[in-house]
């Protein structure tokens, strides 16, 4: 939603370039990951839009070449619900890219009926925290190579729908498509504040967001009736131009620069739930998602 604060002071904005810079956007086909991407190409960062769908993306691609005047944007294939696509992509960006300066974790999917991951995880979970999770493990040394650097994961305040389900994390038992979500956006943000605290020292900095309720294809698996409501509500609701200015804002925003861990909504820090700073819970979530991934992060 359009935020009060919003309507009194009105939208960000910032002159802030970024050439000679590079970013990867997670999901940049469509909706905030293109926005954000137009964007970024437009301040002069070198673009790397990670799209599953890469018909879509080379669309996207086009236009925002097009638009932006910059010829320094590349597309590669990502399908965040499989481990080997997600190692195949990051093992090319970590042979073909002197540096990472900035990494959003933007790809999401809502509320879908239940399905599985190829690795056997629950679909939204995977996606959304797990394949990021591995992404950003893979690509590590590399962010850390480049500090000054970012790592922004695009949650929601859906993040308040569902608790963390340690002993069935896959829901496998039951399943409540809004609580899956709520779970995998609460997941974002837990490992958002733990990874800052990992990464202190280094140089990189992390950030969790709320883009606001934002017109997108989001909202595809969602009933007809339920999607017809969505359509009602679009007076009050965010474009995705709109919806992609808080990951922007995390991305280039100079005074953000020394701070980490953190969450913001409407370009500003905002406060998540106290499920979401919860530091016990946190540390559990970062060891079964280690086991998951059959990785090693200390
Ligand atoms: N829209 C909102 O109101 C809202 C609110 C809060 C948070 N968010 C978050 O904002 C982020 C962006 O969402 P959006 O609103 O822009 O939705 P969107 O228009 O549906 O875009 C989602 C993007 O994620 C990609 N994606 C989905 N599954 C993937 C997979 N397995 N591997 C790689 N990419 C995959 C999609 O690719 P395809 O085109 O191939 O499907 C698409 O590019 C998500 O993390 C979402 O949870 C959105």
């Amino acid at each position: 939603m359009q935020s009060v604060r919003n309507l009194f002071r009105g939208p960000w904005s910032s002159p802030v370039r970024l050439d000679g810079k590079t970013v990867i956007i997670t999901g940049a086909n469509t909706g905030i990951g293109k926005e954000t991407a137009r964007d970024l190409a437009k301040r002069g960062a070198r673009v790397i839009m990670a799209c599953r769908d890469v018909e879509k993306g080379e669309v996207a691609m086009d236009e925002i070449m097009q638009d932006s005047g910059s010829k320094d944007i590349v597309l590669s294939k990502l399908d965040l619900s499989d481990t080997k696509s997600i190692r195949e992509f990051a093992e090319l960006i970590n042979k073909e890219e002197k540096q990472v300066d900035i990494l959003i974790n933007n790809a999401g999917i809502m509320m879908c009926p239940y399905s599985k991951t190829i690795d056997g995880f629950e679909m939204q979970f995977g996606v959304n925290h797990l394949g990021h999770f591995l992404l950003t493990y893979l690509l590590i040394d590399l962010i850390k190579k480049s500090a000054p650097a970012r790592i922004i994961n695009v949650s929601s305040m859906a993040h308040t729908w569902g608790p963390i389900r340690l002993d069935d994390i896959n829901h496998e038992k039951s399943y409540d498509s809004k609580k899956a979500y709520g779970q995998s956006k609460l997941a974002n943000i837990l490992c958002t504040r733990l990874m800052a605290k990992k990464l202190e020292g280094t140089g990189v900095t992390t950030y969790a967001l709320h883009p606001g309720v934002v017109q997108s294809e989001l909202w595809r698996h969602l009933s007809a009736p339920a999607q017809l409501g969505v359509k009602m509500i679009k007076p009050f609701t965010k474009t995705s131009v709109q919806g992609a200015q808080t990951s922007i804002y995390c991305a280039v925003a100079p005074e953000l620069e020394k701070t980490t861990g953190g969450y913001y909504s409407d370009c500003a820090p905002a406060s998540c739930s106290q499920a979401a700073r919860d530091d016990e819970m946190a540390q559990k979530l970062w060891e079964l998602s280690c086991q998951m991934l059959g990785i090693t992060w200390d």
